[in-house]
């Protein structure tokens, strides 16, 4: 594998300032609309994300977060250099990611809507659906004008059960090259290629 491109000082500073107002986000956005009843946005370890993100980063690389949240994640990807947008359920949230990536002079873009494809089916081998986590809604991909295959790394935060969904997903829609980022609570951010593990 390429190595991972050198963060220079300035860029390390913009992505650990995207960090802590994500962290700033979370803290409200916890103790408000969290506090009231489930909600099924909780953010992964921005930092560990963001070592992923720069180790699978080459120029011309195209990233794509399924269910982007406040839009942490797919902002940094963006200041990394990938062509970065994230796809998200929560109206609400997509007008805050946007707002995060204006204040931080980003170009990642994030699109309202559902990151599984129009045409996708749940079964049995997918897991047991809970639509509280994973809801329903117009696919993401028609504003978005690109398919999952437009892809080269995607990155998504299953919540239990969840990751068979994911990378069934990847499996029957992504690119048998592209790099799948799931986080887990546990084992932090794992990838994949092809649905095998890589290093
Ligand atoms: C566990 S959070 C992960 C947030 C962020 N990706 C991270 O890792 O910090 C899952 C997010 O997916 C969103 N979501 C749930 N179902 C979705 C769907 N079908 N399409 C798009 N987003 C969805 C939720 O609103 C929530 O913001």
């Amino acid at each position: 594998m390429t190595p991972p491109p050198e963060i220079d000082a300035a860029t390390q500073a913009r992505l650990e300032a995207v960090c802590a107002a994500g962290w700033e986000f979370w803290e409200t956005f916890d103790r408000t609309v969290r506090e009231r009843g489930f909600h099924a946005f909780i953010p992964a370890e921005y930092e560990q994300v963001c070592e992923a993100l720069v180790a699978h980063f080459v120029p011309g690389r195209r990233f794509l977060e399924w269910g982007s949240g406040s839009g942490v994640i797919t902002i940094l990807a963006g200041i990394i250099g990938y062509d970065a947008v994230g796809i998200e359920l929560d109206g609400a949230l997509v007008e805050t990611a946007r707002g995060l990536a204006r204040r931080f002079g980003s170009s990642a873009r994030f699109v309202h809507g559902s990151f599984l494809p129009s045409g996708f089916r749940w079964h049995a081998a997918h897991g047991v659906r809970n639509p509280e986590q994973t809801g329903d809604g117009r696919s993401g991909y028609i504003e978005l004008g690109a398919a999952l295959d437009d892809f080269d790394v995607v990155y998504g935060y299953p919540w239990k059960g969840e990751e068979a969904m994911m990378r069934a997903l990847m499996r029957e829609y992504g690119r048998r090259d592209a790099v799948l980022l799931l986080n887990d609570t546990i084992a932090g951010v794992r990838s994949f290629m092809d649905d095998r593990p890589v290093s």
